[in-house]
């Protein structure tokens, strides 16, 4: 089974409506793209870090599955016609691109599109096949939290009330269904378009448990260069809701 579901890539307006307000990491990839000088993004979407990572300097490859996604990161780029951002189209469960990178990202909670282990040590092989001598492996994710997974697959959660991009008023909230046994939170998401349109999206998430990360790390040999539960650097602790990490290529 492929756990590649782009239904909620399939409208990057919407994908960029409902995530216009994120910003809280954009600082920390900028400052690891400008040190770096050149990326590998991977899960590069409609752009919402690659454009500033892009903007510090640095030469970045933006990968992506869905070609949506992809299509409204190169008009992005044409009105920013001074970036050094080449798009690829292609798959991350099966990394295969030319040369070698200082910086490989896997942002803003890709990694829960994975759904097994043996695809995340795959991945972890690729990342570092792709890795300069030296080179980091920056990602992202989610810490499991409970009181998400005991909500009614009915409810109505995080309810928005937006601008709709074809016209009038989008309201868009969450609901889903959690599996215990595959660890994947099943997210629902519901949009009532301007013109009453109504569309549900689901996106299974595979929700990787920190120790169980931890340990897919110490196997595929990386260095743990930083642990830490947000983006300002503050350790991993009992009350992390993310989990950001730095890793190092050794050798
Ligand atoms: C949560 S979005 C993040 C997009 C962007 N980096 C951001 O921060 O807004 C995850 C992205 O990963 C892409 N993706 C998921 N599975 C993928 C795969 N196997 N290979 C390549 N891209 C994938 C999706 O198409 C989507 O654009």
């Amino acid at each position: 089974m492929s756990s590649y579901r782009d239904e909620f890539y399939r409208d990057p307006a919407i994908y960029d409506l409902e995530y216009r307000r994120l910003t809280e990491d954009i600082d920390h990839y900028m400052g690891l793209a400008r040190d770096a000088g050149r990326v590998l993004e991977l899960g590069a979407g409609t752009g919402r870090l690659t454009l500033p990572m892009a903007r510090t300097g640095a030469e970045v490859v933006a990968l992506d599955l869905s070609r949506a996604m992809l299509g409204r990161l190169k008009e992005r780029l044409a009105e920013e016609s001074d970036l050094d951002v080449t798009p690829i189209h292609g798959d991350f469960r099966m990394l295969d691109v030319d040369g070698t990178f200082p910086l490989v990202t896997l942002p803003f909670n890709a990694i829960h599109h994975l759904f097994d282990a043996a695809e995340v040590t795959e991945l972890f092989q690729a990342v570092q096949r792709h890795l300069d001598r030296g080179g980091r492996f920056a990602l992202d994710m989610l810490v499991p939290d409970f009181r998400f997974f005991e909500r009614d697959p009915d409810g109505v959660y995080e309810l928005r009330r937006d601008k709709d991009p074809d016209g009038g008023e989008m309201r868009s909230w969450e609901n889903g269904w959690y599996d215990p046994i595959a660890q994947i939170n099943h997210v629902r998401y519901h949009f009532e378009r301007g013109d009453g349109r109504t569309q549900t999206v689901e996106v299974p998430m595979r929700m990787w448990y920190p120790q169980e990360i931890l340990a897919l790390i110490r196997q595929a040999r990386w260095r743990l260069l930083r642990c830490d539960q947000d983006f300002q650097g503050t350790p991993l602790g009992p009350h992390a809701k993310k989990l950001v990490l730095l890793l190092g290529k050794r050798g």
